[in-house]
């Protein structure tokens, strides 16, 4: 019988979204090691963030021998930009960015916003895929206000504490209540029950 491999894999080029996960997997007693694995993925354009993240995940198949997850996120601006960048956030990101994201927007009163997260996960003592979701709402920020965080944290306000953009917030604040931290919740409860 193969002998099972004690790591777990994320899959992922961003060291940010592996901090964050790390920081949560520290906090419990896994029988996995964590480990980060920086491979080259494909990521297609469709406005399901799921397919996205599963095409994603498929296109590493054979390439890890145990379990592996890969995360896939958006950032949506649904009032007034009816969900826009969404799942185009990368592509924005790196065109026009925060700065270009504000220059869009007249009325600040009005913004609403989320980002949300999906965990896709192959888990090999099941031999499945699993997807484990988390969202977070809240609204835009007038400028781009702190320094920590990454990508969006900048513009963002959450609505569990308004009067912080992410970029102002510790890594174990941003977990708290973030997409990404209530996706991870998800997969650690899994992974409880599944080893
Ligand atoms: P992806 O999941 O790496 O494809 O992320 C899409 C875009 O959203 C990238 O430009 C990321 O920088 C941004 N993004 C993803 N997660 C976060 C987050 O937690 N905060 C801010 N921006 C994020």
């Amino acid at each position: 019988m193969e002998k099972e491999d004690p790591n777990i894999y994320f899959v992922t080029g961003n060291i940010h979204k592996f901090n964050e996960i790390f920081n949560l997997f520290s906090k419990e007693n896994m029988k996995y090691n964590l480990k980060r694995k920086d491979l080259e993925t494909i990521e297609i354009q469709t406005t399901d963030l799921k397919k996205v993240a599963l095409f994603k995940l498929n296109s590493i198949k054979g390439q890890i021998n145990g379990s592996y997850f890969i995360e896939d996120a958006g950032f949506f601006v649904d009032t007034p930009l009816n969900g826009f960048p969404g799942v185009y956030s990368s592509y924005v990101m790196e065109t026009i960015g925060n700065r270009g994201i504000l220059r869009l927007i007249d009325d600040f009163n009005m913004t609403k916003a989320h980002f949300t997260s999906v965990i896709a996960l192959y888990f090999k003592p099941l031999d499945k895929n699993l997807f484990f979701e988390g969202t977070v709402q809240g609204k835009l920020s007038k400028a781009m206000i702190g320094s920590r965080g990454f990508g969006f944290d900048p513009i963002f306000l959450s609505n569990e504490i308004p009067n912080k953009t992410f970029a102002e917030l510790t890594i174990e604040e941003k977990n708290k209540i973030s997409h990404r931290g209530r996706a991870w919740s998800k997969f650690i409860e899994f992974l409880r029950k599944n080893s």
